[in-house]
């Protein structure tokens, strides 16, 4: 595999939203727009990571945190390089920063039906959280 992987930067935004479009895993909304996701970068430096093979985008990954737990989300791998592990590399790197800000656990938002990712994650070493219902509300 002759993947390399460093942080996000804006200028990436291209390449990562038609990559997570191509993923019906990937849940987007307004959220995604590219001022949202230079939003989001800008307040968690570092973290959200893409994977390229030469000049070519091959996966990408979300991750932040609110200073007691992390967050990772939008993980995404070019379906033809999918079982490689870039998945992983690029999951185990971002536990890795999380963990380095003295942040012990890390949670991930998959859709039920998303069986595929959620056998992924598990793999990973996660466990699914059954007691817990997700609630969401707008700000306006
Ligand atoms: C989920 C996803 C990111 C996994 O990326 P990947 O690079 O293919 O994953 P890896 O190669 O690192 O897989 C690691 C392990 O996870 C498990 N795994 C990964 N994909 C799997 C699948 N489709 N079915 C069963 N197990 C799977 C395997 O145990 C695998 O190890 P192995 O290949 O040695 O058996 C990729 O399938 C994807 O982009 N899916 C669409 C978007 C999506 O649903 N994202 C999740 C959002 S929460």
């Amino acid at each position: 595999m002759s993947v390399s992987i460093r942080s996000m930067t804006i200028g990436d935004y291209d390449d990562v939203a038609a990559l997570w479009h191509g993923a019906p895993g990937v849940g987007l909304s307004d959220a995604d727009s590219r001022r949202g996701i230079a939003q989001f970068l800008e307040r968690n430096p570092g973290l959200s990571l893409v994977a390229h093979d030469g000049d070519r985008l091959v996966g990408a990954v979300l991750c932040g945190h609110d200073g007691r737990r992390g967050v990772i989300t939008h993980l995404a791998v070019e379906p033809a390089r999918r079982r490689e592990g870039i998945g992983r590399n690029l999951v185990e790197r971002c536990i890795a920063s999380v963990g380095a800000l003295r942040i012990e656990k890390c949670h991930v938002f998959v859709f039920a039906e998303n069986e595929e990712a959620i056998t992924f994650w598990k793999e990973g070493g996660w466990h699914e959280r059954v007691e817990l219902r997700l609630l969401s509300r707008y700000t306006t």
